[in-house]
């Protein structure tokens, strides 16, 4: 579909073979867990399967053709991360076993490189785990201290509180673009801005916006930025991190390995410039490339249309679901994306998702790995429906009509 096009949900649909299974009961899937996972288009699960059946071989070490072919298909992924993220330095990208990985990497090199006895690490209360237990290990290690930006009740930052608590010991700011929990879309570029003019360093969690909207890393200003391979339509067992290069080039490596290193001794160890001293041992090959292919994909759909065609699910799902008795939507920023998280007076949230379940309806109950976002709303979980480029308004219409059902059995 070219970018100019109107979108074509129906089109969209037909790129993605699993939409048409049918899961329970004989019901067509309609899948509302895309914050967990997203689905895979064709040319994502085609372009995996290519490079094992055609070009199989290990990057960055072989002579011979198949390496050779490895290795441009690797760094040409790279490439289009890049300009999937808005990113000018080739070498600014790095390839993660997940977003999970990328923020210990940046909690464990900068940590050891910049953070000290006293200093301080900012997050908020809206992180996943992810984004909390990182920074915790590293205060611990370097006697620093974690200190957590408060949420108003709608699931918002406190910016005065944020204003409040940076100051000249805050050496990192790490907060979520989108809250996998709550939905809310955070004020990152402002956040980056105020950062730095207090000389700390922001990283952004993208797990949840890249999926979602046009990601432009020189508008942002963040200093580390990650994404998750799997929830951005391409394969699991992938992340990408964006850093600085003065930065990176300042941190010590993250694993030790094969091709991090210019040389080896017993006596010293010299190690290879970036991207590749962050990438030690052989990379998730086959799913960068179609991490590469899912970039592609999701470009040419253009992110744009898909944040427009998202934001249309969000205020229809929010309408109609404000609709059904006894639902209580659980955060309710100004600025959301991707997903609604609800309570029902009558039905625990795993509840909800069994009977949804038989309706062939996916949605998450739990805690959504944000424990400390159950605790503000003092419940122990939520139910969550969150939706992706592929979701229809008449998805909505099933999730409400199975919600109706679970108000018949339950209340
Ligand atoms: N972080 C993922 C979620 O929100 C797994 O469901």
């Amino acid at each position: 579909m070219a970018a100019t096009a109107p979108y074509d949900v129906d089109r969209v649909r037909r790129d993605f073979p699993i939409l048409k299974r049918i899961v329970r009961n004989g019901k067509r899937l309609v899948y509302l867990d895309s914050a967990a996972t997203s689905q895979k288009p064709q040319c994502v699960i085609d372009a995996i399967s290519r490079y094992y059946s055609e070009d199989n071989a290990n990057v960055h070490r072989g002579v011979h053709h198949l390496s050779q072919r490895a290795t441009d298909l690797y760094e040409d992924a790279r490439h289009k991360i890049n300009s999937f993220l808005g990113t000018m330095v080739g070498c600014e990208t790095i390839f993660t076993r997940g977003a999970t990985e990328a923020i210990n990497l940046v909690a464990h090199g900068f940590g050891k490189g910049f953070v000290n006895a006293g200093d301080e690490v900012l997050i908020s209360h809206m992180e996943h785990h992810s984004n909390i237990v990182p920074w915790q290990m590293l205060c611990e290690a370097r006697g620093a201290k974690l200190r957590v930006i408060p949420i108003n009740d709608d699931g918002e930052l406190i910016m005065e509180e944020f204003d409040r608590l940076l100051n000249g010991r805050t050496k990192m700011v790490s907060v979520t673009h989108v809250s996998n929990a709550l939905g809310t879309v955070n004020p990152v570029a402002e956040i980056c801005r105020k950062a730095r003019e207090a000389g700390a360093r922001v990283l952004i969690d993208g797990a949840q916006s890249a999926p979602h909207m046009p990601i432009d890393m020189k508008a942002i200003g963040a200093d580390f930025f990650v994404a998750a391979g799997h929830k951005m339509c391409g394969p699991t067992g992938v992340g990408v991190l964006y850093g600085r290069a003065e930065l990176l080039d300042r941190m010590p490596p993250w694993q030790g390995g094969g091709d991090m290193i210019l040389s080896v001794t017993f006596e010293k160890t010299t190690y290879a410039h970036i991207p590749a001293r962050f990438e030690a041992g052989t990379p998730p090959i086959a799913e960068v490339i179609g991490l590469g292919e899912a970039a592609d994909y999701l470009t040419k759909l253009g992110m744009d249309r898909v944040a427009a065609h998202e934001h249309d699910l969000m205020v229809y799902g929010t309408e109609q679901l404000k609709q059904v008795p006894g639902l209580t939507i659980v955060g309710n920023a100004k600025e959301k994306a991707g997903a609604i998280s609800f309570t029902m007076d009558c039905a625990h949230p795993h509840d909800i998702g069994q009977i949804l379940d038989d309706e062939g309806i996916a949605v998450r109950a739990g805690h959504h790995c944000a424990q400390p976002v159950m605790q503000r709303y003092g419940v122990a979980a939520t139910a969550r429906a969150s939706f992706g480029l592929y979701n229809t308004r008449a998805e909505i219409d099933a999730l409400v009509a199975g919600l109706h059902k679970v108000r018949e059995i339950f209340a």
